[in-house]
């Protein structure tokens, strides 16, 4: 059981540990208000699908207080301003729409105060996602040979959910099995997901792992043959497209040239089964500046142009198996996927 946490509710606010400053520093940031939690998910306080959808559920609670302040009784009304604020902090993992759609399910039957009533649905989305990461890890590690490599990309641990992580959940128990012999773990341009917090946590646990810049992942597949690359998501659509990190694409395309597997860990939060395929997914563009300059730094000319969007999206044909709480879809497409999600419904 991984001792990172993400976040935490303490003394009646939202404290989430600067991701920013991770591995160097372990800073935490107080929220009051859900104006607060929207500018931290925005600026990658916190962040990972499961992660920004737990924190924005809490968000919403912090803005039923303040919406009782202001408005008393009318609090639905004067509520809708911050939930659509927390809605647009990101656009493409769907977790945080998912969340705060369940939040508002509950409001019709809150009667009185509703602060105590929606903190208890957050906490709830956080206990859960908990308890899916923890199903997930035994339905993806069943599937590793033991003795395996693997490569993951981004970050998906601990830090990225609720806790114990989606494919780093895997990781980790697969590891605890003795089904991992290596971990390689892509650094993930430009914000480093993977070089500052996938090998902060792996090292902690002391699961064997090497670093490999993004645009190795030809070559390591080529020379080192790892068995799976092992990734999340941040939106699966309806025939199984999946929008994660950007980079999960190509290493997916080259695990599958190499003869290697691809598995997508994601728990149901993270199913999209309203959008179609993986164009109709919107996949957010963020500033130049953060691929021409690192730490501050200029690495490219001044005013150099830059596109930066930080998810693609790898087609369902170039995944082998979608892990979720419920179980393992494989060779996912449209027919498999609706019948997998009509299964669970039941
Ligand atoms: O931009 P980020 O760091 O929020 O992107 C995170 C990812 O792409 C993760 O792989 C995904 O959210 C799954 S986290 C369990």
């Amino acid at each position: 059981m991984s001792a990172v946490t993400a976040l935490r509710w303490q003394d009646g606010a939202l404290d989430l540990l600067d991701q920013r400053r991770l591995p160097t520093e372990q800073l935490w940031i107080r929220c009051v208000s859900a104006g607060e939690v929207a500018d931290a998910i925005r600026d990658m306080v916190v962040r990972g699908a499961p992660a920004i959808g737990i924190a924005a559920a809490y968000g919403a609670a912090l803005a039923a207080r303040d919406a009782v302040v202001a408005a008393g009784d009318a609090w639905r009304e004067a509520i809708q301003a911050d939930l659509a604020r927390l809605r647009a902090a990101r656009p493409t993992a769907v977790n945080l729409a998912w969340a705060l759609d369940r939040m508002a399910r509950q409001f019709a039957d809150i009667a009185g105060d509703p602060e105590p009533a929606l903190l208890a649905a957050a906490r709830a989305i956080h206990d859960e996602d908990v308890a899916a990461n923890h199903a997930m890890a035994a339905h993806g590690a069943a599937l590793i040979t033991p003795g395996s490599r693997v490569l993951t990309h981004c970050n998906t641990g601990a830090l990225a959910t609720g806790g114990h992580g989606t494919a780093l959940g895997v990781i980790r128990t697969a590891h605890a099995q003795g089904r991992i012999a290596e971990v390689f773990v892509d650094e993930t341009r430009p914000w480093l997901q993977g070089a500052r917090l996938t090998a902060w946590e792996l090292q902690q646990e002391g699961i064997p792992a090497r670093l490999v810049v993004d645009g190795a992942a030809a070559w390591l597949f080529a020379r080192l043959r790892p068995a799976w690359l092992i990734v999340g998501a941040d939106r699966i659509a309806a025939n199984g497209d999946t929008a994660n990190k950007i980079g999960t694409y190509t290493a997916a395309l080259a695990a599958r040239a190499h003869g290697a597997k691809v598995m997508v860990v994601a728990p149901l939060s993270t199913f999209d089964p309203a959008t179609p395929d993986g164009a109709a997914i919107e996949v957010e563009e963020r500033p130049a500046q953060e691929l021409t300059q690192l730490a501050g730094q200029p690495v490219a000319p001044a005013g150099f142009a830059a596109w930066n969007p930080v998810f693609d999206v790898t087609p369902a044909a170039l995944i082998d198996a979608i892990i979720c709480e419920h179980g393992v879809i494989e060779r996912p497409d449209a027919a498999r996927m609706a019948a997998f999600l009509r299964s669970v419904a039941r």
